[in-house]
């Protein structure tokens, strides 16, 4: 234990945390969700859902792992050994998680290039169906070869991740991430600042910001708040529990959680307003309202940015510096995602650090090829379906169970955090803990069940 790796700064560590945090779902689902979900007035059940459960957890996780030093499975394991299991039930989930974020982060890559000559052309929805389905035509799921223009950037990504990894953590993923947040806000912000200027940008924040006071009252609403947040601060992944796993024996656990927390919500915030903008510009162009133009993930990074960048003025440039900003959010979240299972299975086979690397990236990065194949985009549509649903509020959920309820841990937690924090751990964090989050968690996997099975 004694020659676990440790972070060089604290700000290395809250960089790296706010790295894992802000990613693909800050840019592509954030504003989307806020959007449906009552625009304006979303904010109120979305902040509370990160004053109940977000920063509630996140405190718990970086004292989790501050404590007991270990990976996922590692730290459960001296909790209670009972609890070894729920770590690596995290662990596959992002394991999962990580064989098709590479491949996103992978054409993020491949439009920076195209934004320079607009390759894409004028159908920008055909554009990237085509090029999954030019070898032929596929039922959906159906696997079939390579789709080479994805596998190559593939590659790429995964020789820089590996690399990153390879080099340990502070000379790797602290490095990495002291470059690549800096870099991605500073163009981040220059990308939004253009789009608030462009003609048409008002509606789009309009849009946005208009609140819907009628959808307050809909459970739909608050289960979206609390399941964006899961996803968007990285919690219940054992993401943070490996990465507070490395932060020396004197750290401010609960400020860092609350830095942490209020940076991923700001730059969710500024995505919102970008791309809102953006999307106003968009439907003043077509002549249509912007409902008919709002959407999220796949479709909106690379079917209706490329159609915007298509009109803007200096497109090539701006989409260049939007899809590298997906680049670099996606690859330090991608970063955080690997270190869950190369510190739970070096903790567990007792192997170097770097073998660790080789096999579970090595795993992964094999096993993402399979959504660079004919068939790849559906599959990987599918995948993330099921991860978002069952996989990360569920986890999430048993956590505080066990925790608070079965093992009883709350109370030693609570004063392992206070002796070395500032902002006190309270009464405020018990009963968030212990009866919110477990409450409002267990409503929203009982409305999926109710869904889903009737
Ligand atoms: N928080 C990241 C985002 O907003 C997503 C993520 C998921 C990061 C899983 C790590 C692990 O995109």
């Amino acid at each position: 234990m004694d020659n676990r790796p440790q972070w060089g700064t604290r700000a290395g560590f809250v960089l790296a945390a706010v790295g894992s945090a802000v990613g693909l779902g800050n840019i592509w689902r954030f504003p989307y969700v806020a959007y449906e979900n009552g625009g304006g007035a979303f904010f109120l059940p979305y902040l509370f859902a990160i004053l109940t459960a977000g920063i509630p957890i996140l405190i718990l996780e970086f004292t989790i792992g501050h404590k007991f030093k270990g990976s996922a499975p590692l730290s459960f394991f001296r909790i209670n050994r009972k609890m070894e299991w729920l770590g690596w039930w995290q662990v596959a989930i992002s394991f999962v998680i990580a064989t098709y974020y590479s491949v996103i982060i992978a054409w993020a890559f491949r439009y920076t290039g195209f934004s320079f000559t607009k390759a894409w052309g004028d159908d920008t929805g055909s554009f990237l169906k085509f090029d999954y389905l030019k070898y032929g035509d596929v039922a959906p799921g159906e696997l079939g070869g390579i789709v080479w223009g994805s596998f190559l950037p593939l590659v790429l990504v995964w020789i820089i991740t590996l690399f990153i990894l390879f080099k340990g953590v502070k000379k790797g993923i602290e490095k990495a991430n002291k470059i690549f947040i800096p870099a991605l806000c500073v163009m981040f912000l220059i990308i939004v600042i253009r789009a608030v200027t462009l003609d048409g940008a008002a509606q789009g924040l309009d849009a946005f910001f208009k609140p819907n006071w009628d959808t307050i009252w809909d459970g739909k609403v608050w289960v979206a708040a609390y399941g964006h947040i899961f996803f968007s601060l990285s919690i219940g992944f054992a993401i943070m529990i490996t990465y507070s796993s490395y932060l020396p024996k004197k750290a401010d656990i609960t400020n860092n959680a609350f830095i942490t927390g209020f940076a991923n919500s700001g730059f969710e915030l500024l995505a919102g307003i970008g791309v809102f903008a953006a999307l106003g510009f968009m439907a003043a162009q077509s002549g249509v309202g912007v409902d008919k133009v709002a959407t999220a993930g796949v479709g909106l990074a690379f079917a209706v940015f490329p159609q915007i960048i298509n009109e803007m003025p200096l497109g090539e440039v701006f989409g260049a510096l939007f899809f590298l900003s997906l680049v670099f959010a996606g690859l330090t979240s991608l970063i955080s995602i690997c270190e869950v299972f190369i510190a739970a299975v070096s903790d567990k086979f007792k192997i170097a650090r770097n073998k660790a690397v080789l096999i579970g990236g090595g795993a992964a990065s094999i096993i993402s090829i399979l959504y660079s194949t004919k068939g790849g985009l559906y599959l990987l549509d599918v995948v993330d379906y099921f991860v978002n649903q069952f996989g990360i509020a569920l986890a999430g959920l048993i956590e505080v169970i066990l925790i608070a309820w079965v093992f009883k841990q709350m109370k030693p937690l609570q004063s392992h955090a206070n002796a070395i924090s500032d902002i006190r751990a309270g009464l405020w964090w018990k009963i968030c803990l212990s009866i919110i989050t477990p409450l409002v968690l267990g409503y929203m996997m009982f409305d999926l069940l109710r869904q889903n099975i009737m």
